[in-house]
Parts: C-alpha cells; sequence; structure tokens
C-alpha cells in the first residue's frame, strides 16, 4: 500500500481572503464543490474572522451553509474569536480552524492581540467548540519567519504549539506566512515541534513567496510530516503580511507527491480543470506551473 498524505486545500480562504474583487459566493461555494469533487479530503471553505478587517470573507455564512457536503469531506473555517464561533455555529460547522502566531508584532497588526492575549482569547472558543463535537484545527504563523520582527526563535513556534495542543486541538499547522524560509531552517523548526507535540499533530502550511514552498515541502516531508496545506492555481495572501503570496499550489504539490509515490486520493486532471476554472473566474493566468502547462 502507498503512503498516504493528507492534502489540506485552502484555496477558498487563504487563496480568496485577499482578493481585491470581490468574488460572489456562488463562485466560492462552486470552487469549494469542485475541490471536493477532485478528491480533496479536506477543503477549508471560508473564514468567520470580521468583515471590517477582511470584507471578502463578509459571506461566510452564506458560503458555508450553502455548499453540499460530501461524505467523508471535511470543510473547516477560521474562527478568530467566540464572536465567529457562534456564526459558524449558526451556519452549521463540523470542524474550526483557530489562529495566532509565533510572534506578537505580527498578531497584533493579524489580529489585534499579543501571542498571550490570543491563545487567552481563544480558550473559550477551543472548550466551546469541543464541547459541541466541533473538531478544533490550529495555525501557527510566521513559524520561519515575521514580516515586522524579522526572524522568530524555534522556542517560540515549539511553545506556541505546545500551548496549543494543551488547549485540546487535534492538528497544528505551521505557517511560513510571508515564505522566508529554506529547506534546512523548515526542516530545524519542524522536528523541535514533533519533539515537543508528535510529527502526527503537525502540518506543513508554506507560502511561495520566494519560490522556496516546494522545497520546504519535501524536507518536512523527509522529516516525516504526512499533512500539507495548499492552495489550488496557487492563490492568495495574508491581508496583514505584505508581500505574502499563494500557497504553494495544490497541483503542483500533488504532481510531486504522486511522483514520489505518495498516495492522496486527488484525480489531478479534475484539480488541473478546477485551477483553471478558478483562474479564469478571476481573470488571470494560474499561478501553478502545472496549470500552465495543461492549460
Ligand atoms: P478587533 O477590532 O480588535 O475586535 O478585531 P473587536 O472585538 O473590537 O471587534 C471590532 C468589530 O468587528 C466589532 O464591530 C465586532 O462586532 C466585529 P463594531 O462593534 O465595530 O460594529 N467583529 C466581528 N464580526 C463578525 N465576526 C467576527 C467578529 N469579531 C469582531 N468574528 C479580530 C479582532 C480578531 C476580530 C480581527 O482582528 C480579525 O477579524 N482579524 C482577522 C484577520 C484575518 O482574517 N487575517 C487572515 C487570516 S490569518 C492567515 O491568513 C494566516 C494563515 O493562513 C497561516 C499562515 O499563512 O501563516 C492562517
Ligand atoms: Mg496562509
Amino acid at each position: 500500500m502507498k503512503p498516504y498524505v493528507k492534502v489540506v486545500e485552502v484555496g477558498p480562504r487563504d487563496g480568496l481572503q485577499n482578493e481585491k474583487q470581490l468574488v460572489p459566493a456562488a463562485t466560492k461555494i462552486e470552487l469549494i464543490q469542485r475541490l471536493a469533487d477532485a478528491g480533496l479530503p479536506v477543503v477549508e471553505a471560508t473564514s468567520f474572522v470580521s468583515p471590517k478587517w477582511v470584507p471578502q470573507m463578509a459571506d461566510a455564512d452564506e458560503v458555508l451553509a450553502g455548499i453540499r457536503r460530501k461524505a467523508g469531506v471535511s470543510y473547516p473555517v477560521l474562527v478568530p474569536n467566540v464572536q465567529g464561533l457562534e456564526r459558524a455555529f449558526a451556519a452549521g460547522v463540523e470542524e474550526i480552524a483557530v489562529f495566532t502566531a509565533a510572534s506578537s508584532a505580527f498578531t497584533q497588526k493579524n489580529i489585534n492581540a499579543t501571542v498571550e492575549e490570543s491563545l487567552a482569547r481563544l480558550a473559550p472558543v477551543i472548550e466551546q467548540a469541543l464541547a459541541k463535537n466541533v473538531k478544533v484545527r490550529a495555525y501557527v504563523s510566521t513559524a520561519l519567519g515575521c514580516p515586522y520582527q524579522g526572524d522568530v526563535p524555534v522556542s517560540e513556534v515549539v511553545r506556541v504549539t505546545k500551548a496549543l495542543v494543551d488547549q485540546g486541538v487535534y492538528e497544528i499547522s505551521l505557517g511560513d506566512t510571508i515564505g522566508v524560509g529554506t529547506p534546512k531552517k523548515a526542516r530545524e523548526m519542524l522536528r523541535a515541534c514533533a519533539d515537543a507535540v508528535g510529527m502526527d499533530k503537525l502540518a506543513a502550511h508554506f507560502h511561495d513567496t520566494r519560490g522556496q514552498a516546494l522545497a520546504n515541502v519535501l524536507a518536512c516531508l523527509e522529516e516525516g510530516v504526512r499533512v500539507v496545506d495548499a492552495s489550488v492555481s496557487g492563490l492568495g495572501g495574508c491581508p496583514y503580511a505584505n508581500g505574502a503570496s499563494g500557497n504553494l499550489a495544490t497541483e503542483d504539490l500533488i504532481y510531486m507527491l504522486h511522483g514520489m509515490g505518495f498516495e492522496t486520493g486527488v484525480n489531478l486532471d479534475a484539480l488541473v480543470d478546477t485551477a483553471v476554472w478558478m483562474s479564469g473566474q478571476l481573470d488571470r493566468l494560474p499561478a501553478s506551473k502545472l496549470a500552465r502547462v495543461k492549460r
């Protein structure tokens, strides 16, 4: 049996949250359904953050309530606070993702709180979600560097990761928010976190700002990670991290994983069609190498 890598598709959320043109809810819903139909086991659907901070995600309620859910597929949504959790509950959420970072310089800009304040703010979110049998994933941003602080000590990434695991989240996605990492650094950071919480609790979330994402993922796969986040067509960027480009493109990741003998459950042709379709909706070329070859 081939070894399995779980690919977490974050395009509808991470990919679109920074998009300047307003994408209609119906297009987002179609994107999510196409991605699930292409075989992605997890499709992060949207984000229940403040619409004052991220206007593109103001339709989260409509999007989550509007998707036709496929059996066996998870549709987590980003939740920053109890207010967001209540909106997500009302839209029928089954899984959430909370988020903070390893540097307060970043969290101050992204969520208007220090790291410590954010952990305290997230505690009731995690507790109330788990009480309703809603699964909780978490992100630790700036795991390989911060746009405001620069270097981030690995010890801080480990500390925040451990704090979130202690609060009951089942998986931590380690985010290179601005794509500054390189493979050696990614490997060392991952290994330190795995020593603290176990590799089975970790996921890799790399933005491709400096063209390092696929190399970083390869280093992390060699280290033993088996959950990787990616964004269809390489869409995206964080609105509170200047210059952050999209995540690693899902189709480029899947191409590499299949070539290495990993099973993903994803139909690459259907995924590339979706990448080309979505780029057309945004009136631009796909950012991925593969979709450009096949277009
Ligand atoms: P704040 O301004 O400190 O909070 O924002 P507040 O409680 O004072 O609320 C301000 C206003 O927003 C109020 O409205 C609230 O009701 C409303 P007003 O009274 O002025 O009319 N509000 C909300 N409305 C709807 N849903 C909510 C909600 N919360 C407050 N949930 C807050 C604090 C955390 C809310 C804000 O900073 C925020 O929403 N930030 C989110 C920023 C964001 O989404 N960033 C991108 C996601 S993170 C990312 O991309 C990184 C990741 O991909 C990993 C990686 O790459 O590293 C995950
Ligand atoms: Mg991200």
